[in-house]
């Protein structure tokens, strides 16, 4: 049985309520950068509404691959390599139902995207949790991934940086996923869709770009964080052309191709000034340090200090043991949404994903609201 999604679930308990604070976000806030727009709109205004290539139009796979060289130092061949896809989430579940059996297993870093998880059982596979350790920034090793590998194994699930810690994968931990994807001929799915978006000394690295991992490598990315383009449905991942010609036929059949004037924009959004990006990264660093300055007056809430993407994910079994209770306690009487923690994997419990992709105002006085809920609630069953 697929689960909801736990942030779904809390967006449509807090739909109708007033006067709520939105800390479970999973997107940006900004509108989509200006010249991308104008590219679609001229996209559209020329007729350009029509079927594309099914793996994308050649020229919009030629900046993925050119970007891919320069910038993750993955050469991947524009032809037969690259696919451009709905989505990131698309690529994630026609990389489940192309690699994936029944009674096959499937690694997971946990915590981790859901989507994985879900995709798996969707694939009537395994998913095998490897619990990451907040006491160890959530790095990992080849004995703590090694431990997990049966001969049912076939892929690692890797999302860096990661939603929901916002943890960048050091080069070491990354090596030692390599190793033992090497030693156990396992495919890596590395979902890098907040790649650009990383804070103070941080940086992102590819694991498909370390030695020998391109032949086991899915890359994949997508504008939807960089370019504040979730609603646009665009994505694409780069793979050896042999796990590509499994995943084309996926996504011919499930997709036939990508929205054609979404791929007019993301050649934009690819080709285009990068001075967007940087500017909605720059915000977000500011409302970063405001969240964890905010956090920080709270009492015995332990939190990682997140390198990437928008989220920090504080542990608050001191104050609750249950996060589904304390967020659903948070909704109803601080008016603050959040998204529980075990949402996230067994890892996960005890904490919340709380989002600081909306704006400093929000994120003041949404923490503001928590701090308050804190300090003046009363116990409920579970906690006696
Ligand atoms: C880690 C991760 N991967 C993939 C997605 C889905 O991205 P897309 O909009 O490209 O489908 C999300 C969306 O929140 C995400 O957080």
């Amino acid at each position: 049985m697929l689960k909801p999604s736990a942030i779904r679930r809390m967006l449509e308990l807090s739909a109708e309520m007033r006067d709520v604070i939105h800390l479970e976000q999973g997107e940006p806030d900004f509108v989509t950068p200006k010249h991308i727009l104008d590219a679609a709109d001229e996209a559209m205004r020329k007729g350009f509404t029509h079927y594309t290539e099914i793996d994308g139009m050649l020229t919009l796979r030629q900046a993925i691959a050119e970007k891919l060289e320069k910038e993750n130092g993955i050469a991947v061949d524009p032809r037969n390599e690259v696919t451009v896809t709905s989505g990131s989430q698309e690529a994630m579940f026609i990389t489940a139902l192309g690699f994936l059996n029944r009674g096959d297993e499937a690694l997971i870093l946990d915590p981790y995207y859901p989507a994985c998880f879900e995709d798996t059982l969707l694939a009537e596979a395994k998913p095998v949790n490897v619990p990451l350790n907040p006491s160890r920034e959530y790095e990992v090793n080849a004995e703590d991934l090694e431990k997990h590998v049966t001969r049912r194994t076939r892929l690692v699930w890797l999302c860096n940086p990661s939603n929901p810690t916002g943890h960048v994968f050091s080069r070491q931990s990354l090596e030692a996923i390599a190793e033992v994807a090497k030693k156990h001929d396992l495919i890596v799915f590395s979902d890098e869709i907040y790649e650009k978006i990383v804070y103070d000394s941080a940086k992102h690295f590819s694991i498909g770009s370390l030695p020998n991992m391109e032949e086991r490598t899915i890359t994949v990315n997508g504008f939807s964080k960089a370019y504040a383009m979730t609603g646009w449905r665009i994505g694409y991942m780069a793979a050896h052309k042999k796990l590509s010609a499994t995943l084309r036929k996926l996504h011919y059949y499930s997709a036939l191709c990508a929205n054609a004037i979404s791929q007019k924009a993301a050649l934009a959004a690819l080709t285009g000034s990068q001075k967007c990006v940087q500017d909605m990264v720059a915000e977000y660093a500011k409302r970063r340090k405001l969240m964890l300055n905010e956090l920080d007056k709270i009492d015995s809430l332990p939190y990682t200090t997140p390198k990437g993407a928008f989220y920090v994910f504080p542990d608050f079994s001191k104050h609750q043991s249950s996060d589904e209770e304390l967020a659903m306690r948070l909704l109803k009487e601080a008016k603050v949404v959040t998204a529980p923690g075990s949402g996230f994997g067994k890892a996960g419990q005890g904490h919340l994903r709380i989002s600081y992709s909306v704006s400093s105002k929000q994120v003041e006085e949404g923490i503001k609201r928590i701090r308050d809920f804190l300090t003046n609630k009363t116990e409920t069953s579970s906690e006696k």
